[in-house]
């Protein structure tokens, strides 16, 4: 059975589609989930405590306090979760979600939740396409949530359009295959870095790149899914994860970056260098904000500590996977950076190729090693998160 074992906490609120959360509930079951339902109060006009309390063979809860004076313990109902499901969601219940307001139950243990969440809007087709929802969908998505989108059809207000949940099945299937992801890194520790890293020149100015740190934040995420310890070191990035095998450190700076590899690196089976780093640093911070009096102003620049290439030297058993973003010459230069830096694998990605490299949310790329050379087509960065780590795992298996 797909599900398991697993602890399934299912919060519905107050949409006329919580009718359909019977089916969703059994369908759980059938798939060997153990499932705890919470609810809004709101939620209760539209399904009976009974009906959801018999088919998920356990109490339904909607307050704080029971009737007999006890404490419905939000803390407790979020650690016991492996996933948490809202469904339906309103749009009043994810405006609050993704605001940090928490006046009713589902609210409260949604905030102490460190599960995987999973969202399934459900509102009438104007509220839906209403830029409110669109942006808290955004934000919970920033949050590291999964949204399952509404479908197309007829809705309660007799309209037709995008507003209605998601049927059951489709619900139930995507928990299913959240947890199917073969658990094929399960005891492995994965170091990755990510984004650009910023070298202050003065108080307010810096040397930056346009690094967005989605593909590191995506290889992290998909190692995570398949059991990894992960350890994501990011330079100022505007990405966001939420995973309970995920810890996440923030840096600025190149040295910052090396600083926070060297305390971690030892402990990782596979390293996974895709930080735009930057080379070169100013000699000199500045410590007051530099004046504009002359016609020309020059900085000197010292060359930044190369992390890869120290992560290479160091290197005793992980796997050590480096990035390059070549324009000329490009197989040659990343198979040189594969020899220059004791990597065993170089994920190449050409600023030539249309929607490849830094900043979107797709990238084409070529893994190199030593005697191998393989070619991918265009896919979104979390597709090919997933081609880096399989490749990873058969060259680990080997
Ligand atoms: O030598 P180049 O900068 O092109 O190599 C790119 C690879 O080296 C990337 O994997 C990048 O994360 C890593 N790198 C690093 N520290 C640097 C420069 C690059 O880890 N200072």
């Amino acid at each position: 059975m797909k599900l398991q074992d697993k602890k399934v906490l299912l919060c519905i609120s107050g949409g006329i589609a919580a009718y359909k959360i019977n089916y969703l509930i059994r369908d759980l079951i059938k798939k060997g989930a153990e499932v705890q339902v919470l609810m809004t109060p709101s939620a209760e006009q539209f399904v009976s405590k009974l009906t959801l309390s018999t088919l998920s063979k356990n109490p339904v809860y909607s307050d704080f306090y029971s009737e007999n004076g006890t404490w419905n313990n939000h803390v407790e109902f979020a650690l016991w979760a492996d996933v948490m499901i809202l469904a339906p969601c309103t749009a009043n219940t994810l405006s609050k979600m993704v605001h940090g307001t928490c006046d009713n139950l589902v609210l409260a243990t949604y905030m102490s939740a460190k599960c995987p969440v999973f969202i399934a809007p459900a509102m009438d087709l104007d509220m839906y396409q209403h830029p409110s929802t669109k942006q808290n969908l955004e934000l919970a998505e920033d949050f590291g949530h999964h949204i399952i989108p509404a479908e197309d059809g007829e809705l309660a207000s007799g309209l037709s359009g995008q507003g209605r949940m998601a049927e059951p099945e489709t619900i139930a299937r995507k928990i299913a295959d959240f947890f199917q992801t073969n658990k094929t890194l399960e005891n492995k520790t994965v170091l990755i870095t990510a984004g650009p890293t910023y070298e202050a020149i003065d108080p307010v100015r810096f040397i930056g790149n346009h690094s967005s740190g989605k593909m590191g934040f995506s290889i992290a995420e998909e190692a995570a899914n398949r059991g990894a310890k992960v350890i994501l070191i990011s330079g100022p990035s505007s990405e966001k994860i939420q995973h309970s095998n995920i810890e996440i450190y923030r840096v600025t700076s190149a040295k910052e970056m090396f600083d926070k590899v060297f305390e971690h690196y030892h402990d990782a089976d596979i390293a996974i260098a895709s930080a735009a780093v930057a080379d070169y640093a100013p000699k000199v911070i500045a410590k007051e904000k530099i004046k504009k009096n002359d016609d020309s102003l020059t900085i000197e620049l010292v060359k930044n500590p190369d992390i890869l290439k120290t992560m290479g030297e160091r290197k005793t058993t992980q796997f050590l996977v480096g990035f390059a973003l070549e324009t000329q010459n490009e197989e040659e230069n990343a198979k040189g950076k594969l020899h220059k830096k004791n990597l065993d694998m170089i994920v190449l990605n050409s600023l030539k190729d249309e929607g490849a490299g830094f900043k979107g949310a797709t990238n084409k790329i070529k893994i190199i090693t030593e005697s191998t050379l393989n070619e991918f087509s265009l896919k979104s960065k979390k597709e090919v998160a997933k081609d880096i780590l399989n490749f990873v795992e058969e060259q680990i298996l080997k």
